[in-house]
């Protein structure tokens, strides 16, 4: 019995992608179908992210625009979790703010989402509910989660961080790092190997590196973890996110170079190519390190792709600092580049760092290194043109083309065939690139 409809509004990282996929599942066991559009929900929920303030703003914005639908409807349920309220003092400042919020949760506690709506609607009161730590239990993942990508599925490994890089808020709104259980990993895997229709298997975690750090048996490690999903059987791809440069060791490059099952494309954000900002920033490694490990790995995995997130801006960062990050760039030649500002966050070390940079420094050096990257990108792309890309993954199939992505997530368009299906792996001969899109025809 559909008894409503829901609309969820994701803020932020895969993690919170992931986890909207499970208050979709909760509400859909108490028989609710999902909306096309807010206007048409009866329950709308706001999973926000607090990485950056632009972030905050977004999510605030959109909170907003209930107001007008809440009047329309006013058994409207507005719900708003995530990140953004596990932040001291910010629920109540969410509620003062929009006083038609209905309930406020936190990203801690998102599988108890189905009981404060029951006690809701029980109640019509409004209510929060903010744990400060992952409240992480074997099983918790038994709530149907409705994955919303046909072809690819995310899967956690870890919760929280325990890294503390000195501009980051997540360790603050995450708690500390929980690995989860491998057997629940590989179950959950299995399960949705078996399903038949997932072709990329990606594990979350904040730094999946770290992952069994916190377990008395040492010999479960992420490297271990990683190849023992690449042995089950099926025709997969595995990913991870993300991985941090601190911990990435010589087992797990080896690990990708001998399982064909691991993606190639590898995550590896280096946030600055300055080795005072790196120590500023607390990320315990530095530029040669991190070169060092894009030598290591370019030389077992010869088809490697790396993309990486940068910050501009941080505070004390000099111009000198700043071409150092743009030296790296032009050395490592990443396929992708996610740049931001630094922007300010409430409770980290950084805050009260003296030498904050001026905004629009950041801004002239954050469009600087973007033209940088775009040059590179278009490059590495412009290059591909009469070469092979390797397991290119079919996601669609229109009236006279199939939309394929290579292994670095970049869309290619390919003449339609009848051979070929949605779901397939297939090598591309690449023909063009404009406008941003690589075409080919399946080899
Ligand atoms: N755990 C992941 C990153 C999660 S946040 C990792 O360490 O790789 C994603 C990215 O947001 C970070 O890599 C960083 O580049 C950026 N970021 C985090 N805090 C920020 C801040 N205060 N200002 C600007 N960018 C930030
Ligand atoms: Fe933030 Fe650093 Fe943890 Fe990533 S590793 S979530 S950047 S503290
Ligand atoms: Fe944002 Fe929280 Fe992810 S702050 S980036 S949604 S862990």
């Amino acid at each position: 019995m559909q008894i409503g409809k829901y609309f969820i509004y994701t803020y932020g990282c895969q993690m919170n992608v992931h986890e909207s996929e499970k208050i979709a599942g909760i509400l859909k066991k108490r028989g609710y179908e999902s909306a096309e559009k807010p206007e048409d929900a009866d329950i709308i929920v706001y999973n926000t992210c607090c990485i950056r303030e632009s972030a905050e703003q977004r999510a605030m914005g959109n909170i907003g625009n209930a107001k007008p639908l809440k009047k329309k409807n006013p058994n409207l349920i507005v719900a708003v979790c995530g990140c953004m309220p596990q932040q001291k003092n910010v629920e109540s400042m969410l509620k003062k703010k929009f006083p038609f919020i209905n309930i406020i949760f936190g990203a801690n506690n998102v599988e108890y989402f189905g009981e404060y709506l029951d006690l809701y609607l029980q109640q019509r009161k409004y209510r929060s509910f903010i744990l400060e730590d992952q409240n992480y239990q074997a099983g918790n993942e038994k709530i149907d989660i409705i994955r919303d990508n046909m072809l690819s599925a995310y899967v956690n490994i870890t919760y929280g961080c325990n890294n503390f890089c000195t501009y980051c808020i997540v360790p603050y709104v995450r708690g500390r790092e929980i690995s989860r259980p491998k057997e629940d990993i590989i179950q959950e895997v299995k399960n949705l190997i078996e399903i038949g229709k997932y072709k990329v298997i990606t594990l979350l975690g904040q730094n999946v590196n770290s992952y069994g750090n916190d377990f008395k048996d040492k010999s479960v490690t992420f490297p271990k973890l990683l190849e023992e999903i690449a042995n089950l059987d099926g025709d997969f791809e595995i990913r991870f996110m993300s991985s941090h440069p601190k911990d990435f060791s010589d087992e797990l490059i080896d690990v990708i170079a001998r399982n064909k099952k691991v993606s190639r494309a590898v995550h590896l954000p280096i946030q600055s190519g300055s080795n005072k900002i790196l120590k500023l920033m607390n990320r315990n490694y530095t530029r040669e390190k991190y070169l060092a490990i894009v030598e290591k790995l370019r030389a077992k995995i010869p088809d490697i792709t790396l993309s990486t997130d940068i910050i501009v801006g941080f505070p004390n960062e000099t111009e000198e600092d700043f071409n150092e990050t743009v030296s790296l760039v032009k050395e490592v030649k990443f396929t992708n580049a996610f740049i931001f500002m630094y922007s300010k966050r409430k409770g980290t070390l950084a805050e009260k760092m003296p030498n904050q940079v001026p905004i629009d420094i950041k801004r002239q050096r954050i469009h600087n290194l973007l033209e940088i990257q775009k040059q590179i990108t278009n490059d590495y792309f412009d290059n591909l043109i009469g070469k092979v890309q390797k397991r290119v993954l079919i996601e669609e199939e229109k009236a006279t083309q199939f939309i394929g992505k290579t292994d670095c997530g970049k869309v290619v368009k390919l003449k339609k065939n009848d051979k070929t299906s949605v779901g397939d792996f297939v090598d591309v001969l690449i023909i063009d690139y404009s406008g941003g899109n690589l075409y080919g025809e399946v080899e």
